[in-house]
């Protein structure tokens, strides 16, 4: 009922009394009352003036279930959405939400994680209502060897959505660092529930830096905010993600991976230079070709040898 009431204060432009609200949505001016006040408890603005009604003037800066579903293109992405103020990561709630049978499309997301965690065990940073950190639960039928070709999937969303929202140029970093003129802006963690032969199910973990202060990021991050200079709406950005994830994985299902490569050489940042990779303590030198439809990248060496390298860290020389 709260939400339906919000709705109704979100699409009047001016104010809406109690009386209609109750008319359309059957229920009494007291239990409408109620809502309002548990609205304005949680954050929202909302004038009230007598003989004319409510008006809502402000929305919190939070990523509520509500403000996300509000204009959501999207099917079946984020349709349900479990919300949490404070989490360890998001992605131990997703396995644990993926293992009690949550349907695909299913939202984790946290204003902040105590515990988040990035590629090679690393620590994520997460400070409060500052960024976007969620998982999304996905149940394709793939062979778990296949799952990277779905971590690719999501840079090339991530940055679809980005684009669409801030108009900024960002770039992938094989395998998954979403970047803005070099420097870190995000990231996509993959992780997954298997048996040997079948993926149960699939987390995709995204961490975008979005108002996020140069002081709280890491030395080589940055932010939306740094980059344009202005404050980022968190929400109209999720949405956008959702749906460009959404839009990928139907390509993905009905033609394969071949397009989804195509978009995201279109946004790599790696592909044509000459680099070193690190992979646990061996390094790799010399130019990225391509990737393959493992989503691995090929490096060719001096030698000519032309190498796969499946996981790593990317430096580019020169
Ligand atoms: C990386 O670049 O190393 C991947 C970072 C992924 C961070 C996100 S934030 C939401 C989700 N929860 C986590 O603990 N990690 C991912």
């Amino acid at each position: 009922m709260r939400d339906r009431i919000l709705e109704y204060l979100k699409k009047t432009d001016s104010y809406i009394s109690g009386e209609e609200l109750s008319r359309h949505l059957k229920v009494s001016r007291a239990a409408v009352w109620k809502h309002i006040q548990e609205l304005r408890l949680s954050g929202y603005e909302i004038v009230a003036v007598p003989h004319l009604g409510y008006h809502l003037t402000a929305c919190p800066d939070k990523l509520l279930p509500q403000e996300i579903s509000f204009g959501l293109e999207t099917k079946s992405f984020g349709k349900k959405i479990y919300y949490y103020d404070t989490i360890g990561s998001t992605m131990d709630a997703a396995m644990e939400a993926g293992l009690k049978g949550a349907l695909e499309g299913t939202v984790i997301i946290a204003e902040t994680q105590t515990k988040g965690r990035g590629r090679l065990a690393r620590h994520w940073l997460s400070p409060k209502y500052k960024g976007i950190y969620f998982s999304l639960i996905l149940r394709p039928k793939l062979l778990p060897q296949e799952t990277p070709r779905l971590t690719l999937l999501s840079a090339v969303a991530v940055c679809e959505a980005i684009k669409e929202v801030s108009r900024l140029d960002v770039n992938i970093k094989w395998p998954n660092d979403i970047l803005i003129n070099e420097k870190k802006l995000g990231g996509i963690l993959t992780e997954l529930s298997a048996e040997t032969d079948e993926v149960r199910f699939i987390v995709i973990g995204i961490g975008i830096n979005v108002n996020t202060d140069k002081t709280q990021a890491l030395p080589h991050a940055t932010s939306l905010k740094e980059e344009n200079g202005e404050t980022i709406s968190r929400a109209a950005l999720v949405k956008a993600i959702l749906k460009r994830l959404e839009i990928n994985y139907q390509i993905f299902k009905k033609q394969g991976f071949h397009p989804i490569i195509d978009k995201w050489r279109h946004f790599s940042s790696t592909l044509g230079s000459r680099i070193k990779v690190t992979c646990q303590k061996e390094h790799i030198e010399g130019e990225a070709i391509d990737i393959d439809m493992d989503g691995g990248l090929l490096v060719r060496k001096d030698s000519g040898f032309i190498e796969k390298v499946m996981a790593g860290d990317v430096v580019k020389l020169g």
